[in-house]
């Protein structure tokens, strides 16, 4: 012991000088490590995994048998699928017994098998999926140099935002713009254009008044937005609804997403968070999809499929991927993609989760080009197939490659 404090205390000017040193880079570093991984401690701090009491897990596998019965009986599920699934969680329900006395750990495991079958079960429902024909079968496989990059109209005074083009084959083709002009998270106005033309020449725009305050039930936070058949499908004031404003009428519906993490609860993030991007709305062949996060899912990445005219949820799949931890998501063909950063000017997308078949894989890697870290929309738009970005003030386009 002495002999060890000696040979400390011998050292001791030397570590200190290496310390002086390097101090300033150890500790950024660090602070950049403990940012990064302080997005993951919501999971622990809340004690979201601990307690998995065995009396949920019974109210859970309780739950997804009479779901499995409930589609059975409605004919969303065929004999021999219903009987499948059933005898899953039969097994599943036979190791919950003999765990119960033994190892804990698994636990987490089974969450996780029956957190796949919930995904199964409502894969094997019909949302729509006569649309996916027009699908190719296999992932992204690449992505174009940015095709289309442009300032946004109203400048670098206002960074955050959306744009994109009309997501309905069969609408007039707009181009939109929806900026972020409150504090970078509200807004009240959407300017469209009628052609691609007008809209590289920044010229005959059109401003639609969506609410005529910031900080009204449906006031536009932050830069999920999507327009889609007419109507503008949006995060709304300081909750978890989904708000549609219908171009035509100028009309408003709301639904609230259960349990949905919003005013910066589950942002997307990397090593700093992207305001208030907890619900994201997306388009794909199949229509609108709701992304966002709850705390019941751990703050993994949930997926809602929106009927689109009533705003009605119709399916809700749940990944295990952390919302905090990927700098956005979109959907194509009904898969999920999510993206992480790379470098300041690259990003890749990196994950898909398929909803037809619950499968899910992160060993994806397609980079493409942009022009800031921030990343504040990015949704692909069937009607074109291509991909289109907000990136800190600037509006990016991509093709894509299947
Ligand atoms: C911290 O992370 C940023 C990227 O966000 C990087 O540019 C910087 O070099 C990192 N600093 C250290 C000390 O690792
Ligand atoms: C993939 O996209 C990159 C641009 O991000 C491009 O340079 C490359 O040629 C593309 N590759 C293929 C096979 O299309
Ligand atoms: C588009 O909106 C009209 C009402 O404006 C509705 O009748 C129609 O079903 C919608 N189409 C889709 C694909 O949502």
């Amino acid at each position: 012991m002495v002999w060890v404090l000696l040979l400390l205390v011998s050292q001791l000017p030397l570590v200190t000088n290496l310390t002086h040193f390097k101090m300033p880079l150890f500790s950024a570093a660090i602070k950049n490590i403990t940012e990064h991984l302080s997005q993951f401690e919501y999971i622990n701090n809340r004690g979201l995994y601990n307690p998995l009491n065995f009396r949920l897990l019974d109210y859970e596998m309780g739950d997804l048998g009479t779901q499995i019965a409930d589609a059975h009986k409605k004919q969303a599920l065929d004999a021999s699928t219903a009987q499948d699934l059933n005898d899953e969680l039969s097994s599943i329900r036979l190791k919950v017994q003999n765990m119960q006395k033994y190892d804990k750990f698994n636990l987490l495991a089974l969450r996780e098998h029956i957190r796949k079958l919930k995904n199964r079960l409502e894969s094997c429902r019909t949302y729509d999926k006569t649309q996916l024909d027009q699908c190719s079968k296999v992932l992204l496989s690449n992505i174009s140099s940015p095709v289309v990059t442009q300032l946004n109209p109203y400048g670098t005074s206002y960074p955050f935002g959306a744009w994109g083009k009309e997501s309905r084959h069969g609408s007039p083709g707009l181009y939109w713009v929806q900026s972020l002009q409150s504090s970078n998270i509200y807004g009240i106005t959407l300017r469209t254009y009628s052609t691609f033309e007008d809209f590289v020449m920044s010229k005959n725009h059109k401003d639609i008044s969506v609410t005529s305050s910031y900080t009204t039930t449906y006031s536009i936070q932050g830069p999920g937005t999507v327009l889609y058949n007419e109507s503008l499908y949006y995060n709304c004031y300081k909750s978890p609804n989904v708000c549609k404003f219908d171009l035509k009428t100028n009309t408003f519906q709301h639904i609230a997403l259960q349990d949905a993490g919003h005013d910066n609860k589950f942002p997307y993030c990397y090593y700093s968070c992207y305001g208030t991007t907890d619900i994201d709305l997306s388009v794909d062949e199949t229509g609108l999809w709701a992304i966002y996060a709850t705390e019941e899912n751990y703050g993994n990445i949930v997926i809602s499929k929106l009927d689109s005219s009533t705003l009605a949820v119709v399916q809700t799949w749940k990944t295990k991927l952390f919302k905090k931890s990927v700098s956005n998501a979109f959907m194509v063909c009904g898969v999920l993609y999510a993206t992480r950063y790379l470098s300041p000017k690259l990003e890749e997308v990196f994950y898909a989760f398929d909803t037809v078949t619950g499968h899910d894989t992160n060993t994806l890697s397609v980079p493409f080009e942009k022009i800031s870290s921030d990343i504040q929309n990015l949704h692909y738009n069937p009607t074109d197939q291509r991909l289109y970005l907000f990136n800190y003030a600037y509006m990016l386009a991509y093709e894509l490659t299947f």
